[in-house]
């Protein structure tokens, strides 16, 4: 796919799915969007004629689908509770019959977990920083990494829990760290040998053949955001124009933004992402380049989240990006 060519699809009665943030600062609410990320998207949808109606993700969700005789929903919800919770307003949709865009549930579940994730990607000999996973009920086992090492909860996303405690350059703040965000988010913790380094985000858009791999965005730190560690987390994200610069084209050789544009299709491919998603990587000062983390649903706030941000850089503008994600859905259920 082009990303630039136009694409024309028939206006359609599109069902927008979201959780959004009703207290502000919330950590519970950190992955849910705001409002006017929500309304930003329905607008873009109108400019092509669409008529969008509005779904919070609530408990009368199910009536008001049964009723809506939507065509198509544009899937932004994050869930509530749990490890599968990306997966259930596509498994509602699919109990219904009704497409949508983005990943399926399967996938959405996957990518949470990301441990699980890590596995997955290792049998295609996928280079990920060497991780343990600690149970949350048996916190105290030593865990055969080389410091330092980056603790994160396993199946969170936008930073949650990696805050400025998330470092450990030994055993001992290893065990404080673990026991800290273990009472905060009760569950299992990655631990991942820290990589030094540059740190890049991969956007992707379309399916199959019709693929398309943005420029990687560099996300260079103005400051260390803690003693010498540089972590992109949730403090740090909110408060970006302190911390950050964003960079796009990054000044990469030529293989290397080739290789990191490569290794996303794959990571895509191999978990069967659909229509988008965004894949983070950190490049050592040796050159290995390491996959982070993927993001099937990555954020998609107008001027601050990274997707519209490097699609922005490339010269895809925020409405142009919104239905580029609908047309790769409807080209992948042949509607057009
Ligand atoms: N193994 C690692 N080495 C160095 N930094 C890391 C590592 N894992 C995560 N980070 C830092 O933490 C940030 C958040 O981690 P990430 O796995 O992307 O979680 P989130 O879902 O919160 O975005 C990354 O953008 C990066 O700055
Ligand atoms: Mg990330």
């Amino acid at each position: 796919m082009a990303i630039n060519e136009k694409d024309d699809y028939p206006p359609l009665k599109v069902g927008l799915f979201y959780n959004v943030k009703h207290k502000s600062g919330s950590d519970e609410e950190a992955e849910y969007d705001s409002f006017s990320t929500i309304e930003a998207i329905k607008r873009a949808l109108e400019k092509r004629d669409n008529t969008v109606v509005l779904f919070e993700e609530d408990s009368s969700l199910l009536e008001k689908i049964k009723d809506a005789n939507i065509d198509i929903a544009f899937n932004i919800a994050e869930g509530k509770g749990g490890r599968g919770r990306e997966a259930q307003i596509p498994a509602i949709l699919n109990l219904f019959g009704i497409p949508y865009t983005g990943s399926d549930e399967t996938t959405l579940c996957i990518a949470l977990d990301k441990a699980l994730t890590k596995r997955v990607l290792a049998t295609y000999k996928i280079k990920t920083p060497k991780y343990v996973l600690v149970p949350a009920k048996n916190p105290t086992r030593p865990v055969n990494l080389t410091y330092p090492v980056i603790v994160k909860p396993n199946a969170e996303g936008s930073s949650k829990g990696i805050s400025d405690v998330a470092i450990a350059k030994n055993h001992k703040e290893l065990t404080e760290v673990l026991k800290i965000n273990i009472e905060k988010y009760r569950q299992d913790m990655l631990v991942e040998e820290y990589i030094h380094g540059r740190e890049f985000t991969v956007g992707l858009i379309g399916n199959g053949k019709d693929l398309f791999v943005f420029e990687p965005m560099e996300i260079t730190y103005k400051r260390p955001t803690q003693e010498n560690f540089c972590v992109y987390s949730y403090s740090v994200k909110q408060n970006y124009e302190k911390y950050v610069d964003y960079v796009c084209p990054p000044d990469l050789p030529k293989a290397q933004i080739e290789k990191m544009k490569t290794v996303a299709a794959n990571v895509f491919k191999i978990l069967s992402c659909s229509d988008f998603a965004r894949i983070d990587f950190r490049l050592d000062e040796n050159g290995s380049l390491f996959f982070i983390e993927v993001n099937p649903l990555p954020g998609l706030a107008p001027n601050y989240s990274d997707f519209p941000m490097l699609a922005n850089f490339c010269g895809v503008d925020y409405d142009t990006l919104i239905n580029k994600i609908m047309v790769s859905a409807l080209k992948r259920i042949e509607k057009i």
